[in-house]
């Protein structure tokens, strides 16, 4: 049996000139063999060949459409009357479909962290101000705080990959699942794509064991859907998704009016943008492509339209995409029933495997390609998407480094910010340094304030603060 199985797979692999696959069969024992069979048997093979000449062997240049726009947005503050009477609908509408228990938080987790340099799960990287709580933590404080306001069960989806499953479970479970109730948190691992050399080859990390990495946060559409994840949304009468990034300690994850516009224009899938800071800053556009939201990547948008500018001086194309998406269950759904694929992206990466004789080779410089797919790339796939604008300073504070832009201590200066501007505009007196930053430490816990506005009924709660003091309101 084992032996038709390897004849039928060793025809497959030389089709696709991934022979060297089986080159250390003799060296395997069965458990071995039938675990290799098993890995190639799981790779997509129909598009193997697609792949290594689209993505691996040619660094595609990005095609833009020939004829694209800014993408409309709804923003920060309602601009009339009528748009703020529909700001409050959409605020009241979300808030009922939060108590109705019909949102649910999902974060995806299965990235590697590289550039962080943090030996474990990326959520367990420890981060606030006073307390030093971890990613995980926040999270799961603003899960129960959430469900405590609105009266409600918040189901939270949490998704890893193969590389951080058991860890990140351990870390759940080590943590007694931060006081939520086990059943209440779904975690589930993406899928994979194999790592390739430069001249198309898959690479094998050992004798019997392909080399694979995280197939991209856009993996995560397909995933919900194969693990599971969407048919308990279902038996919950869950119908809306709120998707974030592990690695954005600000994000407002259960934001009432993004969930009530998004419903109120009958969006499949929708987004948050913030105005960039500058032309080029490194991330997505928001754009308007044949009538549907698209974003194109910061390199892909040529240097005289990132540039570009409107008589008042504004961007034109201003909008940049910051991984907060609001998901329909059923878009989800419907996209696994018809197939669907997003795009994928190469990445040049050091990636460590065995050569051809199996010795083990531990790259210095990159070696190899990784392939992933975005999940906004999903975007123009949604019958209708909108965008909402939020601000930087309240709501994204990227943990990606180990230091300077977009570290772990920018992140938690922005926390002390946007707490100290909430206690402020509160009317509390917040000692500041002469470059106008707080001159003290402050952590505002989900339990104490899930929004701005939640801090002015608690001012009685708050002591004088006074310069270098760390306080931690909880
Ligand atoms: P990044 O693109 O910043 O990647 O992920 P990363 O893996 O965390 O970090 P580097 O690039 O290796 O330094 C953005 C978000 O998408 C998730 C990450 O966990 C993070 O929340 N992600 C990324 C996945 O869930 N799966 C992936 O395959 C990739």
């Amino acid at each position: 049996m084992l032996e038709k199985t390897f004849e039928n797979i060793k025809r497959l692999v030389v089709r696709h000139n991934q022979g060297h696959l089986l080159a250390f069969w003799e060296h395997l024992d069965a458990a071995q063999r039938r675990d290799l069979l098993a890995q190639i048997a799981g790779l997509d093979f129909s598009q193997v060949d697609d792949w290594v000449s689209n993505y691996v062997k040619n660094p595609v240049s990005a095609i833009l459409p020939g004829d694209f726009g800014p993408a409309p947005c709804y923003s920060l503050e309602p601009p009339d009357g009528d748009m703020a009477r529909k700001y409050a609908e959409a605020r009241r509408l979300g808030e009922e479909m939060i108590s109705a228990g019909k949102v649910a938080g999902f974060v995806v987790a299965g990235g590697q962290g590289t550039r962080l340099g943090f030996d474990g799960p990326k959520g367990d990287f420890p981060i606030s101000p006073v307390k030093n709580k971890t990613l995980f933590r926040i999270f799961a404080e603003t899960v129960a705080a959430v469900s405590k306001r609105y009266q409600t069960v918040c189901p939270w989806y949490i998704m890893t990959s193969p590389l951080n499953h058991s860890e990140t479970q351990e870390v759940f479970r080590s943590n007694d699942y931060y006081g939520l109730d086990e059943g209440d948190v779904f975690i589930f691992q993406q899928g994979t794509l194999p790592n390739f050399s430069f001249d198309g080859k898959i690479l094998l990390a050992d004798k019997g064991k392909i080399s694979c990495s995280p197939d991209g946060h856009g993996g995560s559409l397909k995933a919900l859907y194969k693990s599971g994840a969407v048919a308990d949304m279902t038996r919950r009468g869950v119908e809306l998704i709120s998707y974030w990034q592990v690695d954005n300690p600000l994000v407002n994850v259960f934001d009432p009016l993004f969930v009530g516009l998004h419903v109120l224009d009958e969006a499949e899938m929708s987004s948050k943008a913030l105005i960039k800071a500058e032309p080029r800053e490194k991330i997505g556009n928001f754009c308007l492509v044949d009538g549907k939201v698209t974003v194109i990547e910061y390199s892909d948008l040529p240097d005289e339209l990132a540039e570009k500018r409107n008589p008042d001086g504004s961007l034109v194309f201003e909008l940049g995409s910051i991984a907060i998406h609001i998901i329909n269950r059923s878009f989800v759904e419907r996209l696994n029933r018809e197939g669907f694929s997003l795009p994928l992206h190469r990445a040049v990466k050091k990636i460590p495997h065995i050569d051809a004789e199996g010795r083990f080779f531990e790259p210095a410089e990159p070696n190899g390609i990784k392939l992933e797919s975005f999940v906004f790339d999903a975007l123009p796939l949604a019958s209708k998407s909108i965008i909402l604008e939020t601000k930087r300073s309240e709501e994204f504070a990227p943990v990606k480094n180990s230091m300077g832009v977009d570290s772990a201590e920018s992140a938690r200066e922005m926390m002390v910010a946007r707490a100290a501007a909430w206690l402020e505009s509160a009317g509390v007196a917040v000692p500041r340094k002469q470059d106008g930053s707080a001159d003290c430490l402050i952590e505002i816990a989900p339990s104490f304030a899930l929004e701005r506005d939640n801090v002015r009924a608690k001012v009685d709660q708050i002591p004088e603060i006074k310069a270098g003091d760390k306080l931690y309101l909880g």
